[in-house]
Order: structure tokens, then sequence, then C-alpha cells
């Protein structure tokens, strides 16, 4: 299983896909401190600024692909290797579809837009990417997409945590900020803090 994206997304993605049983569960990013908060938990790691992924999950897995993949980056996704310094959005979801195995699936939490102002060209400012889906047709690849249905999985989750069968806040790296603190947390979390900010405006959180 490979999920691009270490953000807290990703990451709760990764425990998902560890909940449910993947053999092994890769994750990709190019911020380091998020990659090392991926492997605090058992997650194997790729550098995305290195190069393209597919190089890095084969030497990990022995084979260049996997049984399933999750795009937790979106439209504002770098490219690869020496184009990681600029915004390339269909970078995630084509390289998804060259690594996932034929029959596979794709999950695409990450967030694709029908407008964006300050996109790197005139097609990404109406939402439209370049897509290689001829690839994702040929693989018969299954997409999945949209605004997650949260409520769907809640019960689950909650008993899941509850029972400690996963320690979501601690692989997310939960840290509760008070109200007044809140503008240095979204400016941290801006910059790829490797921390999910939980305000805790009446100090409810104990531990805060
Ligand atoms: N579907 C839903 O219901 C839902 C809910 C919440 C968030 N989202 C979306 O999910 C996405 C992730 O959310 P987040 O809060 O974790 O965001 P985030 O911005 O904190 O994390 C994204 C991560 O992707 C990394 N990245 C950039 N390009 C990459 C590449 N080519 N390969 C691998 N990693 C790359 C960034 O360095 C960053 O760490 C966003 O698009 C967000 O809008 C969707």
């Amino acid at each position: 299983m490979y999920i691009a994206g270490a953000g807290p997304v990703g990451i709760a993605a990764a425990v998902g896909a560890q909940l449910l049983g993947a053999a092994a569960v890769i994750v990709g990013d190019l911020n380091e401190d998020r990659l090392a908060q991926a492997r605090s938990f058992g997650c194997e790691t790729v550098d995305v600024s290195q190069g393209d992924p597919k190089e890095q999950i084969e030497q990990i897995l022995g084979v260049p692909e996997v049984d399933s993949a999750v795009d937790a980056v979106g439209f504002e996704a770098r490219g690869h290797g020496t184009d990681a310094s600029h915004e390339a959005p269909a970078t995630v979801l084509n390289s998804l579809m060259d690594i996932t195995a034929a029959g596979g699936a794709l999950g695409i939490p990450g967030l694709y837009v029908t407008g964006d102002p300050g996109g790197i060209d005139e097609a990404a400012k109406v939402g439209s990417l370049s897509l290689r889906l001829g690839l994702g047709w040929a693989k018969s690849l299954s997409f999945t997409t949209g605004q997650c249905p949260v409520m769907k999985y809640n019960r689950q989750l909650m008993m899941a945590i509850l029972h400690d069968k996963v320690q979501i806040a601690k692989a997310v790296n939960a840290t509760p900020i008070s109200l007044g603190d809140a503008p240095r947390g979204y400016a941290e979390f801006d910059q790829g803090a490797a921390k999910k900010y939980v305000l805790n405006p009446n100090g409810y959180i104990k531990a805060a």
C-alpha cells in the first residue's frame, strides 16, 4: 500500500491501512519531519524529492508496484525529484496509476477543485489536469474520491480508539493549543509541521 502525503490525512490513512491489515504501508512526502512521524508507528517511507516513488518502492518491496494507493495530497502536489520545487497538480494521480498493480484501487481524499485562481496554467485555473487516464483504464483500476463520508466509519473507529486498537492521536502527533495560539498553529501547519493541532478553547483536553 502506498500513501502519497504525510500530512494529517495521509498519516490517518496509514493508520487505517494498518488497521485493515495491509502487509506493508509506505508513505511518501518531501517533508522529512513528516516522514519521521510516519516511521514512528511502523510505516516505510519514501522521499519524493529524491525522485519518482516507484524506484524507492521497488527497493522496499522488491517489485515496483503496490496493490492499492491513496492520494492524500491533492491539487497542490509538488513534482517529484528535481520538480519538487514547484507545483505540478497531476503528479500524484499519474504516479498512483503508474505504481498500482492492475485491478488495484486508488483512494483519493486529496482535494481537487473546480477552480483555482492561483493555478500554474490556464487549465489548472479551471481545475483541469493532464491525467493519463488511459493507463488507469487499461489496468482496470478503481477510483474512489470526494468528501469522506466520516459518519459511515465514525462508530467503528471510535470503538477501535476506545479499545486501544489504534493510537491515532499519537500517530498524527495531536497537539492541543489554546484559541489564543490558533494563529501560530495555523502558520506552523502551513509550514508543514509534523503535528495535528487540536483547538482546546476551554481547556477541555486535560493533557493540554
Ligand atoms: N476528502 C475529504 O473529505 C478531505 C478531508 C480533509 C482533507 N482533505 C484533503 O486531503 C489533502 C491532505 O490534507 P492534509 O491536511 O493532510 O494536507 P497537508 O497539506 O498538511 O499535507 C499534504 C502533504 O503532501 C505533501 N506532498 C506534496 N506533494 C507531494 C507529492 N508529489 N507526493 C507526496 N507528498 C506530497 C506535502 O509536503 C504535505 O506534507 C488536502 O488536499 C485536503 O484538502 C480531504
